[in-house]
């Protein structure tokens, strides 16, 4: 089954184009990483998959669900980890994970059930009466991540989830990464191409807001003719004509 589906999809903005035509298909299960260059439409494109922006045109599907004709249906399929971590910085783990569960209505023994199961799944117990705001930039976005999980989603975007984060933080988040794959389709964006490679099962590089090119690292490579996955991203990015 096709978890996601875009069509033509385009975001103008005045006479800068953000989002260029893209159309791209992502299976369910499927790990897809949105790789490229800063102002490359990374994050426009997953505003417009979570119904924050609607599209200048073109169509988005979440599970055969439009991004402009379905979009209360789409928000009931997704969950969101934006760039800028939304954790409220002045409750505890803990309850920020019980206010994502009252906006969800989720009665007591469920929110119970879900918050402990969220914590196990996360590592959390270490930090879960601690205030959010006082944690490190790693712990706060497995925070952020555990909240998004909440409503079970089916589609989770990840926009840039390990930015700023320290090597050994970035590796902690790749081990939970992982351990979601497969469990929900997850679309990751991001600029550093170790991590692409790293955690995909596919991996689309875009530049000024167009798909370059979308397949497998390994693949990726060999079209590049190197070994390298780094040196094929410079390759393919630099090579296309402007
Ligand atoms: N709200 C906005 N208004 C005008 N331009 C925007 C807006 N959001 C993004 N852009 C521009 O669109 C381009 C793509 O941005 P973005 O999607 O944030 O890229 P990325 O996430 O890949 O770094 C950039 O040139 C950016 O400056
Ligand atoms: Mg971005």
């Amino acid at each position: 089954m096709i978890a996601i589906k875009t069509e033509n999809l385009t975001k103008r903005y005045g006479s800068l184009t953000a989002v260029d035509g893209l159309s791209l298909s992502i299976d369910e299960g499927e790990l897809f990483s949105l790789l490229g260059v800063n102002g490359a439409g990374k994050t426009t494109t997953i505003k417009m998959l979570t119904c924050l922006s609607a599209p200048t045109s073109g169509d988005g599907y979440i599970m055969g669900k439009s991004i402009t004709r379905d979009t209360q249906k789409v928000k009931s399929l997704i969950a969101v980890s934006p760039q800028e971590t939304a954790v409220a910085k002045a409750l505890s783990v803990r309850e920020n994970l019980e206010f994502i569960c009252g906006v969800h209505g989720f009665e007591r023994a469920r929110r119970e059930h879900k918050i402990a199961e969220l914590v196990r799944l996360m590592s959390l117990e270490s930090i879960i009466e601690r205030k959010a705001g006082k944690l490190s930039g790693g712990w706060q976005r497995r925070l952020s991540i555990a909240m998004a999980l909440i409503s079970e989603p089916q589609v989770l975007f990840l926009d840039e989830p390990t930015l700023g984060l320290d090597v050994i933080a970035r590796s902690e988040l790749w081990d939970i990464i992982r351990a979601l794959k497969g469990k929900v389709t997850i679309i990751l964006t991001t600029h550093y191409m170790e991590e692409a490679e790293a955690l995909s099962d596919r991996i689309g590089i875009m530049r000024d807001g167009r798909l370059l090119v979308c397949d497998t690292a390994a693949g990726i490579r060999k079209m590049a003719n190197t070994d390298s996955f780094e040196q094929a991203f410079v390759t393919i990015v630099k090579g296309a004509a402007r």
